[in-house]
């Protein structure tokens, strides 16, 4: 029998703003965290992704590559966020080519345990918990639901 343990947690290439915190254990690599920003236990963010300033990331979530999220943005409890859509029948694997990009913008809330498909969502939503983001989202608001749909306006 043989075991490979790997040990990730918060590697050096890592750049953070003034004033991030982060609550261990975690494991980051390769991303950015902007100014202000909280980081809750469990959380996974991978290389590549970029997080804008005062973000609140809760416990659980994961953040995959290619995935970039705004300013003053909440990610609940539990959010995961897709990049390969598994296309071709299954996992792309290493061929990064497949993989699609997120685009979240600015004071985007989003519900615990929701789903985010490779998709660009505009400033000013706030997306229900438990919903699957299937579509990008053009007008600010809130949506529910699988696949999510629009609930009701917002005001700003
Ligand atoms: C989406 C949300 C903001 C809507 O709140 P709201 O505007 O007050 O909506 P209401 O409670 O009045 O519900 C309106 C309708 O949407 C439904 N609904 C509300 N939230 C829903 C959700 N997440 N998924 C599916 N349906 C939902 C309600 O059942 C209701 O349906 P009905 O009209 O058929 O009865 C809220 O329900 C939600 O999911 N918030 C996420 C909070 C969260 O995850 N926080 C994380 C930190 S704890």
């Amino acid at each position: 029998m043989s075991l490979q343990l790997k040990e990730i947690q918060i590697r050096s290439d890592v750049v953070f703003g003034d004033h991030v915190t982060v609550v261990q254990p975690v494991n980051l690599y390769g991303c950015n965290i902007g100014s202000g920003s909280f980081i809750g236990p469990f959380v996974e963010i991978q290389q590549e992704v970029t997080i804008g300033s005062r973000c609140r990331i809760q416990s659980h979530s994961f953040i995959c590559e290619l995935v970039t999220i705004g300013d003053d943005c909440f990610i609940g409890h539990g959010v995961m966020f897709i990049n390969d859509l598994f296309e071709n029948g299954g996992p792309a694997g290493a061929d990064k080519t497949k993989w699609k990009k997120t685009t979240i913008g600015n004071r985007v809330s989003i519900g615990s345990n929701a789903t985010i498909l490779p998709v660009n969502i505009c400033d000013h939503v706030v997306i229900g918990a438990g919903a699957v983001v299937t579509k990008d989202i053009i007008k600010p608001g809130f949506y529910i639901g699988n696949p999510a749909t629009f609930l009701r306006g917002i005001n700003l």
